[in-house]
């Protein structure tokens, strides 16, 4: 059986508390208001939470992939919006860790992974979801630059993002192999933040346009090989579902705990709901499914950090984990009754944040085209 050690231990404690005291008492409001925290994810940075899978030398904590899941968890138990703000900020360290060269590393991954610098990852476009090798943002090679013309959509982290990792098209005849990846600073010139969406939920999180003009990127900014940026895509990605899997575990467990309290408090027909057979079901049901899904992200970040390859895992536990949470959001607010629609009560929030878990990072469908494949090959 697998154990965690002392420090995983100490990792989802001290996250936890962090969680309960910065985000717990704020979370209603910063959604209401869309405010993004940039102080409290300075703090979050300062603790080393947003370059936990980068090694000491690289600026992170060395955590790993386990601890942080945990810490994911319990940020994601108080806020949705701010495990995706420090998912994604993660997520930005892995392609400078496994693609950058040393001056790369040095310049980008050692301030992001300390949390002196909030990182992005862009890759969706209007007409490139789930399928970016269709994507045309530009990137034209020059004497001594690109020159990257295009725009990105629902970026995380976007308009504050210090450095972004940009995927983008340097030969539009060679489909995914014709994409590359660059490393993007705010102020490069024409580079700038485009429209902010308004989110059905994850409100306190930063979703943006990105937008390229002529934006001039030297050519030392390459991240991997030319060609290489759908595979820097993906491998960001595989680390990427791993955190969001974490974030839908963390909702679905307030999610859990919601309806523990709201049908131990709510009487009807004389007595508490919690003592109907119909309400047990529905939070035993909960309960058994939060498990199965723990151990299934907890076993993908273990793989993670013991070096193998983790895609297939990785794809299982985000399609199960976010799934529970948005049928862990419906059972909840079904207990809640007429209460539960009204934005006073707490499930009306995790309810819209649950809803992008099966969507963004690939959809259900995108992880069960990866799942399948493993077992299939690509037909
Ligand atoms: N790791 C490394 N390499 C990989 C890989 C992985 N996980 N998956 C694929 N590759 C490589 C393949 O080996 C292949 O390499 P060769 O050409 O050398 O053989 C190459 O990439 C192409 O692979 P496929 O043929 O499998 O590619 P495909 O076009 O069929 O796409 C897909 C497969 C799984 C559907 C993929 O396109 C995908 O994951 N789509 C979803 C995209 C996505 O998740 N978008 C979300 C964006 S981020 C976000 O949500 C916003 C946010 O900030 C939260």
């Amino acid at each position: 059986m697998f154990q965690l050690t002392s420090e995983q231990e100490m990792v989802r404690l001290m996250a936890r508390d962090f969680a309960k005291k910065e985000l717990e008492p704020y979370a209603c409001e910063r959604d209401k208001n869309e405010t993004f925290p940039a102080d409290v994810i300075r703090k979050m940075g300062e603790l080393g939470l947003m370059g936990m899978m980068v090694p000491p030398e690289y600026g992170g904590s060395g955590a790993g992939a386990v601890s942080y899941s945990l810490a994911l968890q319990e940020i994601a138990y108080a806020c949705a919006s701010t495990a995706v703000t420090m998912s994604v900020a993660n997520l930005s360290t892995e392609p400078l860790l496994r693609f950058g060269n040393e001056k790369q590393k040095e310049k980008y991954l050692i301030p992001l992974a300390a949390g002196e610098k909030l990182g992005a990852f862009a890759i969706t476009e209007p007409d490139a979801g789930s399928d970016p090798s269709s994507m045309t943002t530009r990137a034209e090679e020059k004497d001594d630059h690109y020159l990257i013309n295009g725009r990105k959509i629902f970026i995380t982290n976007g308009s504050y993002a210090d450095v972004i990792n940009l995927i983008a098209r340097t030969d539009p005849q060679k489909g995914n192999r014709g994409l590359s990846a660059f490393l993007i600073e705010k102020g490069m010139p024409g580079f700038s933040v485009g429209k902010k969406e308004e989110k059905m939920g994850l409100r306190a999180s930063d979703t943006v346009e990105l937008v390229f003009d002529d934006c001039r990127v030297p050519k030392e900014n390459l991240l991997g090989k030319k060609g290489q940026g759908f595979k820097v895509a993906m491998t960001a990605l595989d680390s990427g579902r791993i955190g969001i899997a974490s974030q839908s575990l963390g909702l679905a467990r307030a999610c859990l705990d919601e309806a523990v309290n709201y049908s131990q408090n709510r009487r009807q027909f004389g007595k508490e709901i919690s003592s109907f057979q119909a309400i047990q079901w529905m939070i035993a049901d909960m309960a058994t499914q939060i498990e199965a899904a723990y151990w299934l992200v907890l076993s993908a970040a273990n793989r993670k950090d013991q070096g193998g390859s983790f895609t297939r895992e990785a794809s299982m536990a985000k399609l199960f984990a976010s799934e529970l949470a948005n049928r862990a959001a419906y059972k909840a607010l079904q207990i809640h009754g007429g209460y539960g629609y009204m934005a006073e009560y707490k499930i009306e929030r995790l309810y819209r944040d649950a809803r992008v878990t099966t969507i963004y990072e690939g959809t259900s469908e995108v992880q069960r085209i990866v799942i399948a494949r493993e077992f299939l090959g690509k037909g």
